[in-house]
């Protein structure tokens, strides 16, 4: 980023973790001088952070690159795109997306994620809750997703940065926190190992160890790091996102009990509730055990709710196996849910190994069967009551 005009707009799509990184490349160009331009269309620099875990999403990227380009046809502004849409083209390994991205985004320059880096300050949107990351990547690789590649692999945050910029926070008068990661359960198992590990306060303490691809063999220190957040005064409220139902730990199910500060409202993405799709998925649970550990959460923390993140129309996803998902959906009660339609992405394994085989159509059907019984029948429910 070396071009001399000095305001930026900053476009954002996708995820929490892609709010929060915008906030820190704001940082980052704000450092170097930049000001905030009043809108994309004053901007000297338009950064676009970008979300690739579908193909509209995907989509949304090149109709704004054009959108930009014919309204801003006598002086065209740089444009710079962000996020997990560089991370793909560096890493998805058919290198399809990297040859198609060459021609729709020709004259874009591209900033991978790992250059902005987790220390960069944040300019946030937000004076009173905070988004922080915790680390950034994903080793899990389900095979429907592109997140491994564009995020590429997991890198945890030191245990002191993260205390640090939330006692930081605390002082400036924030109140709530919500920890992010791809899965924040393995929080840091890419750099401790089973034994004893020095706490930034000096206690020495054991890693727990977690579930990853079947096995129990990761240590995490997510429970230790969610206890000392909640430990820091003037933080009132704790949330954490994405936690994934094959490592929620029960040490992890302890320090929320423990810990009023910590939203009683857990996001545990369940994807499908049919073992055979859960199997093809490479998800490493079954219908059964997600069921067991949200009884176990629910006894040990009577309040907690539930949301979740589901595919409707995976390859090979039946009606009899959607109506398993509808069924397991039935028994949870989720208060919410993020539907979306299965599409098929460059690199991963279920794009190169199975046919898109349920139709828009049918997807369409469903999609809308599971908003309607989780997200509508809530939203009916509250006009009643109000
Ligand atoms: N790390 C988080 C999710 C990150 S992606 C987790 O494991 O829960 C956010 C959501 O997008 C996923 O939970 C999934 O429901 C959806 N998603 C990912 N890839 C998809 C694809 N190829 N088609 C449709 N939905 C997808
Ligand atoms: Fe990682 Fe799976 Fe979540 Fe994708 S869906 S980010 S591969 S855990
Ligand atoms: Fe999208 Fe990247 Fe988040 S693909 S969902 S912005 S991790």
């Amino acid at each position: 980023m070396s071009d001399k005009s000095k305001t930026y707009f900053i476009r954002t799509f996708g995820c929490q973790q892609n709010l929060a990184d915008s906030e820190r490349i704001a940082g980052m160009l704000e450092e170097k001088g930049y000001k905030k331009a009043k809108s994309l269309d004053d901007a000297d620099y338009i950064i676009i952070n970008t979300c690739m875990v579908r193909e509209q999403a995907e989509d949304r990227i090149y109709g704004l690159v054009r959108n930009i380009r014919l309204k801003r046809k006598n002086k065209q502004p740089k444009i710079v795109i962000s996020g997990c849409l560089p991370g793909a083209a560096e890493r998805e390994p058919s290198r399809e997306f990297a040859k198609k991205i060459k021609i729709r985004l020709s004259g874009c320059e591209l900033l991978l994620n790992e250059k902005i880096g987790l220390k960069c300050p944040a300019v946030r949107g937000n004076k009173r809750h905070a988004l922080v990351p915790i680390s950034n990547g994903c080793n899990n690789f389900c095979s429907y997703c592109i997140v491994p590649y564009s995020r590429g692999r997991e890198i945890s945050r030191p245990f002191k940065d993260i205390i640090e910029e939330v006692k930081k926070l605390a002082k400036e008068g924030y109140e709530e926190i919500t920890l992010l990661g791809q899965n924040v359960n393995s929080y840091r198992a890419d750099i401790v190992n089973s034994k004893l590990y020095k706490l930034p306060d000096g206690r020495r303490i054991k890693p727990v160890l977690v579930k990853h691809l079947g096995k129990t063999r990761i240590p995490t220190l997510f429970p230790y790091l969610l206890d000392a957040i909640c430990q820091i005064s003037g933080i009132k409220k704790v949330n954490f996102l994405s936690s994934n139902p094959w490592d929620f730990s029960d040490e992890l199910i302890e320090v929320i009990a423990k810990n009023e500060k910590i939203n009683r409202h857990i996001h545990l993405p369940v994807q499908s509730g049919d073992d055979k799709i859960l199997f093809k998925m490479n998800r490493h649970y079954s219908s059964k055990e997600y069921l067991d550990l949200v009884k176990k959460i629910k006894k040990r923390i009577p309040q907690a709710s539930f949301g979740t993140d589901i595919i409707v129309g995976f390859p090979g996803e039946t009606e009899k196996a959607f109506k398993n998902t509808v069924k397991l959906c039935q028994k949870v009660g989720f208060e919410v849910a993020y539907i979306g339609k299965y599409s098929p992405r460059p690199g991963t394994a279920s794009k190169q190994n199975f046919p898109d085989d349920v139709s828009s159509e049918e997807k369409n059907r469903r999609f809308h069967i599971l908003d309607n019984q989780i997200n509508k029948k809530k939203q009916n429910l509250r006009i009643i009551r109000q």
